[in-house]
């Protein structure tokens, strides 16, 4: 793997999915292979999650991690090509990126979406020109469309949990289940990114071993080229009858770029509408709004899986390192 940004960086989904959980089982097995090697971290944007589960996994492999939140710490970054430099940023991406890549063996960079112009984030120009300038293998720790260490963290909780559940099913005479995977809008007090979205779509498309809805409000459409082979209803009762995983996301307008339409709290994921569901386990990538999202009674219940996901971080990342420091 040379660098890791979407989907299309992995050639075998399972396969990476079967490494994270081996290094769940056993942390440090592959203590020496990140022996001598340093990983750089790069926030433009507020992290917990994924700035401390990519250092321990980073530590894991026996890596030095150092975090640098450019946004607070750095100098203010010029990306566009040819810019005439006389505004606010003091540093052009073509000469900080490759005296990054001198310093570390892997870069990390989170970004986050301007959602002010739909063509200029989709076009991912940041985490491209870090890519194009820094010399070094790139790991996405969330983009402007794309967030792959989360939707990996996605597929390996879901995995877990059906091979939690498959012995039972083997003694009952049922065979591996496909699941009904259903990833849900969820009201929002502020515009989000797609990114969460855009990507759990992406990856679940791509590892084609669930059936999978879509549902949002009307006017709340996501890219098709993410969505593409997904089911998409405006009807979330309907997507719920049965499923078996619902993740919950809000994010803004698509079509009409980053706006919020509506707030119907009629679309938070209550108890109620989880018991039309087939005992679904809940999914959210955190950080959540309660009572806004999800109720309290949902993520505190039994069928909350969000605590269970969020420490699967830690094995997505230190796969996907280990794949890229593979020799
Ligand atoms: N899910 C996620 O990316 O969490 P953080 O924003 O805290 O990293």
């Amino acid at each position: 793997m040379k660098n890791f940004v979407s989907v299309n960086d992995v050639a075998n989904i399972n396969a990476l999915v079967a490494k994270a959980l081996a290094y769940k089982a056993n942390p440090f097995k592959d203590k020496q292979l990140g022996a001598g090697k340093r990983i750089g971290l790069l926030f433009l944007n507020p992290s917990l999650r994924t700035r401390l589960s990519t250092q321990v996994a980073a530590a894991n492999l026996g890596m030095d991690a150092i975090v640098f939140n450019v946004d607070k710490e750095g100098w203010a970054l010029e990306f566009e090509e040819g810019a005439i430099m006389s505004g606010n940023t003091v540093e052009h991406i073509k000469d900080a990126a490759p005296v990054l890549g001198r310093y570390f063996d892997i870069l990390c960079i989170r970004t986050f979406p301007a959602l002010q112009n739909r063509t200029d984030d989709y076009s991912e120009l940041y985490i491209s020109q870090f890519i194009k300038y820094c010399g070094v293998p790139v790991i996405s720790l969330e983009s402007a469309t794309l967030h792959p260490l989360q939707s990996l963290t996605d597929i390996i909780t879901i995995q877990e949990v059906l091979q939690a559940s498959s012995p039972l099913r083997e003694e009952r005479g049922q065979g591996v289940r496909r699941p009904k995977v259903v990833l849900t809008w969820a009201p929002h007090v502020k515009a989000l990114p797609q990114c969460v979205a855009n990507s759990f779509a992406q990856w679940v498309n791509a590892w084609g071993e669930a059936d999978f809805v879509i549902t949002h409000p009307e006017d709340y459409e996501l890219a098709p080229e993410f969505t593409n082979g997904a089911t998409i209803t405006h009807n979330q009762d309907e997507a719920l009858a049965d499923a078996d995983f619902v993740y919950v996301k809000n994010w803004s307008t698509y079509n009409d770029y980053g706006k919020i339409y509506e707030n119907d709290p009629r679309w938070m994921l209550t108890e109620d509408k989880l018991a039309t569901t087939n005992n679904a386990r809940v999914m959210h990538c955190l950080p959540v709004r309660r009572n806004v999202e999800l109720s309290d009674e949902v993520l505190d219940g039994p069928n909350s899986i969000v605590t269970q996901q969020a420490a699967n971080r830690v094995w997505a990342a230190q796969a996907v390192i280990s794949e890229i420091l593979k020799p």
